[in-house]
Formats: C-alpha cells, structure tokens, sequence
C-alpha cells in the first residue's frame, strides 16, 4: 500500500468517527428533512393563537363584543396548506387563552371568504337587529375560484358571533376594473356619521363610505407615488391614533407582498389626516410596522373596551408559510400589541408595546440582575430549553460599540446583533434548525439609530417557534419564526469590550 494510500484510509477513518460522534445538539448543518422528526408540538406557541388543526393566515373581524375578543381568521379546514378559504373563529377574554370555537363562514355559491372585518352595529344602520343584542355585522371579501373575480358582501350575527346568516342581496360591491380587489376593513367615523371602508385594490387602497353598511359610494384612492409597491397591497387599516399627550393624527396600515423590508411580506404605515373621504399624508419614507419576516395582514380591534388600537398579525409570510416544519396545523398569530403615535425629533413613527396581559402570561422569574455586567451567561438552563420565556434586558452603549445576544446550544443559535455605529440590529437565523430556504434571506436587518442616551432596552418574547423583539419600548420591532432542531438552553450577552455594559436583564418564564 502507498503513502498517499494510506492517508486516503485515515481521512476516510477520521469522517466516519466524526459523523459517529455526532450528538442531537450538532444536527443543525443537515437538511430540513430532519425537522420531520422533531414534530408539531415541540413548535406550537403556547401564547399565541393557532388553529388545532389545518391552515390559518390573516386575522379577520377583529372585533370586541360583550366581554369577548373576537378572532376570526382566514382558514382552511382540509389541509395545512392554503385552499379554499373559511373564517375560523376564536374567542378570548384576557387575550392570553383562547377557545377555538366553530367555523363562522364557509364558501358558498359567490365563492370562498377572503379577508374583511367586522363592526358593531350599535344603531342598527344596517336593519339586520333581530333581537336583543347589537348585531354584529361581517364586511368580508368574496372570491369567485373560477376566475379569481373579489367582491364585498355581508353577513351578520345577532347572538354575540356564534351563528352567521349571510346577507341575502350579496354581493354589496362590485368592481369589473380591478383584479385585486379585497380586504374591506370597516370602521365608523365621528365627524361626518358615516361608516368608512378601506380596501385594497392593486397597489392602491381605495375608500368608499355608506350610512348602512349595505349602499357604499367610491369617494377617493390613496397610493400613488407613496410607500413601497415591491408587491400587491393588502389588508390595509385605517384609525385615528393617539401619541402620549392625547395628540391624535391617523394612520393608514398597509400590508405588501412582496416587497417587505427583508423580503416576502411587510406592512408599511403611512401617517396623516383623513377628513372621512380623503387620507392624505406628507410622509416621505417608507415606514414598517414591523422589520421582521413574521407579521404580515395585521389589523387593529374594532370596538376595543379600553380605546386602545389593539393590533394583531398573522406570525408568517406567504415566501415559506406554506413549507414550515409543522404538519397537522400551520401559522400562528403574532401577540397582540398596542400601536402609539411617537414623535422623535420631529419625525413620527408608530411604536408596538406589548399589551397589559401580557401579565397574563408571565410566571416564575429565572434571573433578575439589577447590577452592571460585562458579559451575561445562562447555560443549559431548563427554561430556556423549553423556549418559552420573556427577556427583558438594558444595554450601555456608551462604550462599546457592538452587543450581541445569542439563544442556542453547542452548534447551532438565533444571533441578534446591534451595532451602533451602523445604527442596525441584524437577527441571524440563518443556523438555527430550520431553514427559511425559499426566502433568500435568514439574516433579518433592522435599521435603528440609538437616542442620546446611548441606551437599547430590548424586551423579547420567546414562544417555542418564534421571538418578538421590541427596542426601546417598541420603536422597532423584530417578529422571526426560528424552528431550533434541538433545545436552545443557552443565552448570553457579549460585547465587542469587556467593559460593564448590560445595566439590567430579567428573564421570566411564560406560564397561564
Ligand atoms: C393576505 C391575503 C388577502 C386575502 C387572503 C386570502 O394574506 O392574500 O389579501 O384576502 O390573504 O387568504
């Protein structure tokens, strides 16, 4: 046998003892096929709403009645795959737990149940008012299978949502110009006693307004030359919104697709005045509610008891919902937020707070270190292995210039990064399990300039398959689905310095 022979036989020898040594913690590099074996359940959010069984992506008739959180959503009973769409429905009294109830709307002879929303309709505009409690009425979008034709119809609930009668003169609007033509979200507006629909249509949205819910008059498009047209606009929303001293301007949501900000979905906002027919806005940028890949089609609450523009997405995107390692059901929702006005050097944005039941969901603590640190570690800890846990965490850029959280195990983990001279914060999931292949893009870029303080507070909400982060009480937010292959049990804060740099970390676990 030859020299070169012989090196051949051992370096065959050592790839096979490398292979053979390989632990569950080091699976991360193979394909996506090994993600069949980990399973639904070790990815289904506790905290989050999904469907038992089968397909769910956006919300629909957001609406609060009588004590209860309406979610109604887009649904396909079959399969975990999109098809013929439903509306799904589930009810929840403190936004944490929610009781999947039964399927409200099923396609009929007009066609499947897009999008759309739903208002109360307190003074009975409508005529729909059978008995005692305030009809609930369905503004939701039809669409012919046949040949894709969308138009709007009704239907309507007179016992707190349970049974669904659709409106007999259905469709209520038409138009032959428009292909895309979807997502009516109904709202009522003070000033001129009417009742307000904004609708997608192409890469413009489209108002009409009507005093019964039934006769809707075109009155006015908003769209052109503004925002981000990268893909068709969707699920828009229009409310007036407050900033911390009861200032109230308006905001107009759009959801895109594609064309986000890191590829496949997004929803841009756009802020401005709306006189009840017109929405116009000065705003020059493009403006993302959210910078992450995973909340698309989200809405506000109508009729919401407290006055607060409650929000919700679907916590996917159309470029990978399809093919995420789940099986018997697919999506869940984001957590709900509230949406603020904030003015920041005379620019405006939009912030996303967690809301106040969010309580509702926080249970034992793991860590709380009030003291300065330069560098945090948490190691094959439990809770984080579970993957449900919320971080709250304050970090000194005064001195350093880069801080980097990593949640993961020996081989593979979601890296977050901020760097303050780039003003961005990437998220890398890029290696951590599942690999989001039909979107070209695991690295998450987000991009965010410090205030004076030098301060990023950071407060993220880890729920088995997906991480909300929130900078700076919601200036930017960072919604990710990551899909580990093995328990993520560590987490650690480092710095390009080792210099005192984290001022305070908390973590909880999450428990009902
Ligand atoms: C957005 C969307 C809507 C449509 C629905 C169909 O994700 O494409 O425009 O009504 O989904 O399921």
């Amino acid at each position: 046998m030859n020299m070169i022979k012989v090196i051949r036989i051992l370096l065959l020898a050592s790839i096979i003892i490398l292979f053979q040594n390989c632990n569950e913690d080091d699976i991360s590099s193979n394909s996506n096929a090994e993600l069949v074996t980990v399973g639904d359940n070790e990815y289904r959010p506790e905290f989050h709403f999904t469907p038992r069984n089968n397909w769910m992506n956006d919300p629909n008739g957001m609406v609060y009645y009588a004590g209860e959180y309406h979610l109604f959503y887009q649904y396909n009973p079959n399969e975990s795959v999109w098809g013929p769409m439903h509306w799904g429905h589930a009810i929840s009294k403190d936004l944490v737990n929610w009781e999947e109830l039964p399927i409200a709307l099923y396609p009929d002879n007009l066609g499947n149940i897009f999008s759309g929303s739903i208002v109360v309709d307190n003074n009975n505009t409508s005529g729909f008012k059978s008995g005692s409690e305030s009809p609930l009425v369905a503004v939701f979008t039809h669409q012919n299978p046949e040949n894709n034709k969308q138009t709007q119809s009704l239907a309507y609930s007179n016992d707190k949502g349970r049974t669904w009668t659709k409106y007999e003169n259905n469709p209520v609007l038409v138009n032959n110009d428009k292909a895309d033509f979807r997502d009516p979200k109904v709202s009522w507006h003070e000033g001129t006693q009417k009742w307000v629909m904004v609708l997608a249509a192409g890469d413009e949205i489209m108002f009409y307004t009507s005093s019964n819910l039934k006769n809707w008059v075109y009155k006015n498009s908003f769209g052109k030359n503004v925002g981000a047209h990268g893909g068709v606009w969707e699920c828009p929303d229009l409310f007036k919104i407050k900033d911390a001293n009861g200032q109230e301007t308006w905001a107009l949501l759009v959801s895109i697709n594609p064309g986000g900000p890191n590829g496949g979905s997004g929803t841009q906002y756009f802020l401005g005045d709306f006189d009840g027919e017109t929405f116009t806005s000065s705003q020059a940028e493009t403006l993302w509610l959210d910078y992450g890949t995973d909340n698309y089609a989200g809405v506000t609450w109508s009729n919401e008891p407290n006055n607060r523009n409650l929000f919700m997405g679907w916590m996917s995107n159309w470029s990978y919902a399809q093919n995420v390692p789940t099986y018997s059901y697919r999506s869940a929702m984001t957590f709900p937020r509230t949406l603020h006005w904030q003015k920041n050097n005379g620019k405006s944005i939009i912030v996303s707070k967690l809301p106040t039941e969010m309580i509702y969901a926080i249970g034992g603590k793991v860590v709380e270190n009030n003291n300065a640190g330069s560098r945090f570690e948490l190691l094959n800890d439990e809770t984080l292995g579970e993957g449900k846990f919320y971080l709250e965490t304050t970090i000194d850029f005064s001195a350093i210039n880069e801080a980097k959280i990593e949640w993961g195990n020996k081989s593979s983990s979601v890296v977050i990064k901020y760097n303050k001279i780039k003003g961005e914060l990437i998220l890398n999931r890029a290696e951590s399990g599942y690999k989001f292949n039909n979107l070209n893009s695991n690295i998450l870029k987000c991009p965010y300039v410090l205030p004076d303080s030098n301060q990023l507070k950071i407060n993220m909400l880890v729920d088995k398959s997906s991480m909300e982060i929130f900078l700076n009480d919601g200036e930017r937010v960072i919604t990710a689905l990551v899909f580990p292959l093995a328990p993520f049990k560590n987490l650690e804060i480092t710095a390009n310095e080792e210099i005192q740099f984290i001022e305070q970390i908390k973590i909880n676990k999450l428990s009902k």
